[in-house]
């Protein structure tokens, strides 16, 4: 079973030719507004790769987006059962896109704020779970969830993504001592290093460094360049991505996790599952939007078989 804890967002996407800098005004066309959020996004490409339930704790709004994300989710097949609603407004991300498929995005927390770990149904804390984590919802929710899920014995993937303003040196060892696999970006990665007391000059030396120092797995997602994967101490395996038209990398992150998620959970070897995941993330880039790309199990093996 995939437990993801985390963020809901609606977002409000525009594409430019290049995003503004402080004090310029750019034009778009348009925006169209989707479903996102960095929990729901994992969790919707979790469902769609097949193999295992997903479940999302979290918070929406009371109010109209929060209804219809909740309804989305559960129309991919996610039980919403701890999903709570709140006061708050439902989170929304204002997202700008250039024509390279790059992004900037603020969001605007909302209803994320109230998530809460203990508001999760307690059977989900449990030896048989993946518990996937991301940085939308407060810091000392998402530790308390991890450690609860850790003397559940379950297993916990933390995507610390964003890196928490001000993260503190002691959160971050404890989240990483609570963790299983640790899913970071070049930038996240550099950052958990440098906090970490750690050392390296390449993304490879970084991650194998934070494997060894929490005896974790870690995984560097690269863009283009595919993931690396230091998973034992000592090696470090590339796996490339896939060559696609890449129209939108917004979620691609999201895609990788839950889908990674789900292979553990349904059962596969660290490797395979990222390889797996992998390719779904680069099936992810060719559409607007994070989660209107997200491929379905089909689509996924179709592409890891293709030659
Ligand atoms: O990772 C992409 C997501 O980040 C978007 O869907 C947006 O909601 C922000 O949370
Ligand atoms: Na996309």
């Amino acid at each position: 079973m995939v437990f993801v804890f985390g963020s809901v967002n609606v977002d409000l996407v525009c594409r430019v030719a290049t995003i503004p800098r402080p004090g310029e005004t750019v034009l778009s066309a348009r925006y169209e507004q989707l479903f996102g959020g960095k929990g729901a996004n994992q969790a919707v490409a979790a469902a769609r790769a097949g193999g295992a339930a997903v479940c999302l704790a979290g918070a929406v709004g009371d109010d109209e987006l929060g209804e219809r994300s909740r309804a989305a989710l559960s129309g991919e097949g996610i039980d919403v059962g701890s999903l709570a609603t709140t006061g708050e407004r439902t989170g929304c991300a204002f997202i700008t896109i250039d024509a390279d498929g790059e992004n900037a995005i603020t969001v605007a927390s909302g209803a994320n704020l109230e998530a809460r770990a203990d508001a999760a149904d307690p059977a989900l804390f449990r030896e048989d779970a993946v518990l996937v984590l991301q940085m939308e919802v407060p810091l000392a929710e998402s530790l308390a969830a991890a450690e609860r899920m850790r003397a559940a014995g379950g297993r916990v993937v933390v995507n610390l993504a964003p890196v928490p303003a001000g993260l503190r040196r002691e959160d971050l060892r404890r989240l990483l001592a609570a963790c299983s696999v640790l899913v970071v970006n070049e930038t996240e990665l550099a950052a958990a290093a440098a906090l970490a007391g750690l050392s390296g000059e390449t993304p490879a030396a970084l991650a194998g460094a934070l494997g060894a120092g929490y005896a974790l797995a870690v995984i560097a997602t690269l863009g283009g360049d595919g993931v690396l994967l230091a998973d034992a101490p000592g090696t470090i395996e590339t796996l490339p991505a896939l060559a696609v038209d890449v129209v939108d990398t917004t979620g691609a992150g999201d895609t990788f996790v839950g889908v990674f998620a789900s292979g553990l959970a349904a059962g596969l070897a660290l490797p395979q599952a990222a390889r797996r995941a992998v390719a779904a993330a680069s099936l992810a880039c060719r559409k607007v939007g994070a989660q209107t790309a997200m491929p379905f199990a089909a689509e996924i093996d179709a592409a890891l078989s293709a030659p």
